[in-house]
């Protein structure tokens, strides 16, 4: 049963071959946040991924692997990829239509480089906004995050998932969202030293969950269940605790309620070495994982010592034969619906459908529906004559716009990709020299009736991002205030993965707009700003005053300045919690 187990281990594809793929027959490959072959692009992808795909064609049985990769908003490892807004954004929007488009774009991008599995959507309900992956998830309303997130996952598959859909996968189960501040208790590895050096960074993420188990099933478990009605073949497990005990070693929440109460009938896969954090002994380790109902584990590096330590433990008897049997049988019948056993049956998608304009303007429409109007006295829109003082660097970077999980895993500011700022968008939209342009608002003496900054966080993923303080940098305020001085209008844009204490700026400002990170085709911002379409959207999250205020409800000091289903934008209808168009 020296194979069983193969199937069982998914490898990062960084330090593998196609012919080790083949004589290991593991089951699947993955390429982790920036796990780019050869360029980046979009045919170095494909001729990556089709050569381990047949590599595992080689294999004794000739199962293929399921090649797996990020694709969290468009195909975002991919130079040249449609990069849409993140899911705080869609939260926006609070559209599944949107949502399950920009999936099925997604699906294609993701399908034409040969992967067929995407670890999306995160079905997180971020509660503490200091977390790094605040904008993984789509709101703090677990209603409209089952209904965005079973959207993504109909998106991903399509009408025919053996045809041209992409295995999605419903993450991180369960109750991220409510990790505590100050619990974050990774074991420590060597190649997470490096982390440390962030910042605050890794206070929260991978924290421990607090909550009881009412609240863990009435918000967090269920957008899962609507993700299992909605087709879910694969869940990944949750980094965290609950109470203490790590979500890969519990039983009761991934065997007992997921497949059991829940039915789940798809495969669990670790996330990335989280085994591994388990426990030191590493033969303990595993039996803990896969006895609590881990599928497949993402070692990611080490295939061989995983493999020989899953049967060695099934010999030892600390595996029953029958959870391995269960966990290979669940993969395979994955496998089986996205067509991947017998001849394959995959319509290719052209190459060319990477980054096409048809989803570039999917991407922008999605842009235009995110942006939340906090505050409006009356500067709304911009008038195309203007004249118009622009400044902020994130009003014309594309890195900074598309946030974390972009190009590489933590992202990064400047031209990492082809797309569009919300500078191109004000020059198209404005009339000629209409618009004056200043990273650093340094304008002289010169005046101008209406001004637009930026004030932005830079790209930021996972736990690195976990900020105890979200005010904003004395340096952007300055921005603001030098060209606060020189127009008559102020308008300010905020680019960021999170709500930030924005308090200063708003005595500054005449108006301020949530751009959340729009991705590539960021033009959609000046869209909104510049009338050329009307502000449709909403807070998908209550945006505090103070630190004080995160994590509570609004009102528990003191109402929250703007609750979630806030906009101000004129014509929208009197704001209440949960009041959507
Ligand atoms: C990361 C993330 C998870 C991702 C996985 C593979 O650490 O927690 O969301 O899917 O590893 O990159």
């Amino acid at each position: 049963n020296l194979r069983r187990q193969r199937q069982m281990c998914i490898r990062d594809r960084g330090s593998i071959t196609p012919d080790e793929v083949a004589d290991w027959a593991i089951g699947s490959v993955l390429s982790g946040g920036g796990g780019n072959p050869g360029d980046g692009t979009a045919s170095a992808w494909r001729e990556a991924v089709d050569a381990f795909v047949e590599g595992s064609r080689r294999s004794r049985l000739g199962i293929p692997i399921l090649y797996g990769t990020d694709a969290v908003h468009g195909h975002n490892n991919v130079i040249g990829a449609t990069i849409f807004p993140h899911n705080l954004g869609l939260g926006a929007t609070a559209d599944p239509e949107f949502v399950r488009a920009i999936a099925r774009a997604g699906a294609l991008e993701t399908a034409a480089t040969g992967a067929r599995w995407s670890f999306a959507p995160c079905l997180a309900v971020p509660q503490d906004i200091r977390w790094g992956r605040t904008y993984e998830g789509f709101s703090a309303d677990p209603e409209l995050v089952g209904v965005l997130g079973s959207a993504a996952i109909e998106g991903w598959h399509g009408d025919d998932l053996a045809a041209t859909g992409v295995v999605a996968c419903a993450k991180h189960f369960v109750g991220e969202g409510a990790m505590v501040w100050g619990t974050a208790g990774r074991h420590r590895h060597p190649w997470m030293d490096w982390w440390d050096g962030w910042g605050s960074g890794w206070l929260l993420d991978q924290g421990d969950i607090q909550i009881d188990e009412d609240e863990l099933r009435r918000v967090h478990l269920m957008p899962f269940v609507a993700a299992i009605r909605a087709g879910a073949l694969t869940v990944m497990a949750c980094y965290g605790s609950w109470h203490g005990r790590r979500l890969h070693a519990h039983h009761r929440l991934l065997t007992e309620l997921l497949k059991g109460e829940l039915g789940f009938e798809g495969f669990v896969v670790s996330d990335w070495m989280a085994v591994d954090q388990l426990d030191a002994d590493y033969d303990t380790a595993v039996a803990l994982a896969i006895n609590s109902g881990v599928d497949m584990v993402m070692v990611p590096f080490d295939h061989r010592r995983f493999v020989t330590t899953a049967v060695e433990l099934v010999e030892s008897g600390r595996i029953a034969r029958e959870r391995v049997d269960d966990a290979v049988r669940r993969i395979l019948r994955v496998k089986a619906a996205a067509g991947l056993l017998g001849e394959p049956t995959q319509d290719p998608v052209p190459i060319d459908v990477v980054g096409c304009d048809e989803h570039r303007a999917l991407a922008r429409a999605a842009v235009r529906a995110s942006a939340v109007v906090l505050v409006d006295r009356g500067a709304l829109p911009i008038p195309p004559a203007g004249p118009i003082l622009a400044a902020g660097e994130a009003l014309d970077d594309i890195g900074i716009a598309c946030g974390g999980w972009t190009i590489s895993w933590e992202g990064s500011p400047g031209p990492i990709t082809d797309g569009s700022t919300v500078l191109d968008g004000l020059l198209r939209l404005s009339e000629s020299d209409a618009v004056r342009y200043d990273p650093n608002g340094e304008f002289g003496t010169e005046d101008a009736a209406f001004g637009i900054v930026s004030i932005h966080e830079l790209p930021y993923v996972e736990g690195a991002g976990d900020r105890a303080d979200l005010s904003v940098p004395s340096d952007l305020l300055d921005l603001v205030r030098r060209v606060r001085q020189r127009v008559r209008q102020l308008v300010v844009v905020v680019i960021s993965g999170r709500p930030l204490l924005i308090e200063p700026i708003v005595e500054l400002a005449d108006a301020v707009v949530a751009a959340w990170l729009p991705g590539s085709e960021a033009d959609g911002i000046a869209e909104v700003v510049m009338g050329a379409a009307p502000f449709t959207g909403r807070l998908p999250v209550a945006w505090p005053r103070t630190c004080q205020h995160i994590g509570d409800a609004p009102g528990v000091h003191g109402p929250a300045p703007w609750p979630m289903g806030h906009s101000a934008a004129s014509g929208s209808s009197a704001t209440a919690e949960g009041d959507r168009a």
